[in-house]
């Protein structure tokens, strides 16, 4: 298999080991969720013929315009949506396709995206506090701060942060906003550096970010959805590729995956999400446990060193 890592703004990752498992017919119809700046996209229509389709989602637009020119290089047969991917099976309509064989989520953000301070993504970019993704409108994170109570911010920065420290955190953002200093991401910054040591800081800011990235953009949600659909309109033998960087959402795939498999609800409606329609046995676990990069991948890209790679084929 081709590697095509080039210097792209973001490296992508379990590359081969992702692709290779995707893809099972090479005339199929693939959907890239998560296209990003096309590192899977476009090792995924390298590696399928002239009457096999690629169909892309992102709702960055940069990132899709970025791809959309690196794609049509190769000259083939796909077709890009600036979407979310919650809309996949209303996108997949207007190209009257009911049934795909492969479907690949690489979930979160891309390094360039953080990098870039995109959206106040970033705790290094001073930016407002914005952190919505999403092309319909919501509640930014600055709205978000300033209409939850101590309590609702802690939760957010315990639930989606795993952050130990959330109570003291929000505790610091309450101070904040009731003094009227949280407009941006650098007054975010300070209310945490105020009772953070600064040898815990990086982590503690990465996670607290982290969770209202999650909130903002209501990620989880999405997501438990989205994989739903996903499984639903995967032809039989089709296969569900996911890439995960956090353990919150692992857990999610790993028992979403779990549960199709033994065709019953275990913990997921436990975890606070609901499964749309009936959780039937309809799909078969391709990894038993996640594929995970190797040290040398890691040594290249240090950013890749928690993803976790599930795999499941439609029976
Ligand atoms: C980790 S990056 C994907 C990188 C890509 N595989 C590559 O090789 O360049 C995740 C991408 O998913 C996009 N994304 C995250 N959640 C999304 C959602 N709900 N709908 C559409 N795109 C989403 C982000 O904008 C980002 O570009």
């Amino acid at each position: 298999m081709k590697n095509k890592v080039d210097c792209h703004p973001h490296i992508p990752v379990l590359l081969d080991e992702t692709v290779s498992q995707l893809i099972t017919k090479l005339d199929g119809v693939y959907v890239d969720c998560t296209v990003g700046f096309g590192g899977h996209a476009i090792e995924i229509l390298s590696n399928i013929d002239r009457n096999g389709k690629l169909i892309g989602f992102d709702y960055d637009p940069y990132a899709l315009e970025y791809s959309k020119t690196r794609l049509e290089k190769l000259n083939s047969n796909f077709e890009l949506f600036l979407s979310n991917y919650s809309e996949i099976k209303k996108n997949l309509k207007l190209l009257n396709i009911d049934n795909v064989d492969g479907i690949l989520f690489d979930l979160g953000i891309s390094s360039y995206q953080v990098d870039s301070g995109y959206k106040g993504l970033s705790y290094q970019v001073d930016s407002p506090l914005d952190m919505q993704l999403s092309l319909r409108a919501g509640a930014n994170l600055r709205d978000i701060l300033h209409n939850s109570t101590e309590l609702e911010i802690a939760n957010i920065i315990y639930k989606y942060g795993e952050e130990r420290g959330s109570r003291r955190i929000a505790k610091s953002i309450s101070k904040y906003v009731k003094k009227n200093k949280m407009e941006t991401n650098r007054d975010l910054v300070e209310s945490i550096k105020e009772i953070v040591p600064d040898r815990f800081l990086n982590k503690t800011l990465s996670r607290v970010f982290q969770a209202f990235r999650i909130k903002v953009n209501n990620e989880l949600d999405n997501m438990v959805n989205a994989i739903n659909d996903a499984i639903d309109i995967l032809k039989p033998e089709g296969r569900l590729a996911v890439i995960t960087f956090h353990s919150i959402e692992d857990r999610l795939i790993k028992n979403i995956f779990r549960d199709f498999s033994n065709g019953k609800e275990s913990i997921v409606r436990e975890m606070g999400f609901n499964f749309p329609r009936k959780c039937k046995k309809i799909v078969r676990r391709i990894t038993k446990k996640p594929i995970c990069p190797t040290w040398d991948q890691i040594k290249a890209n240090k950013r890749c060193r928690s993803a976790k790679l599930r795999i499941v084929e439609k029976i």
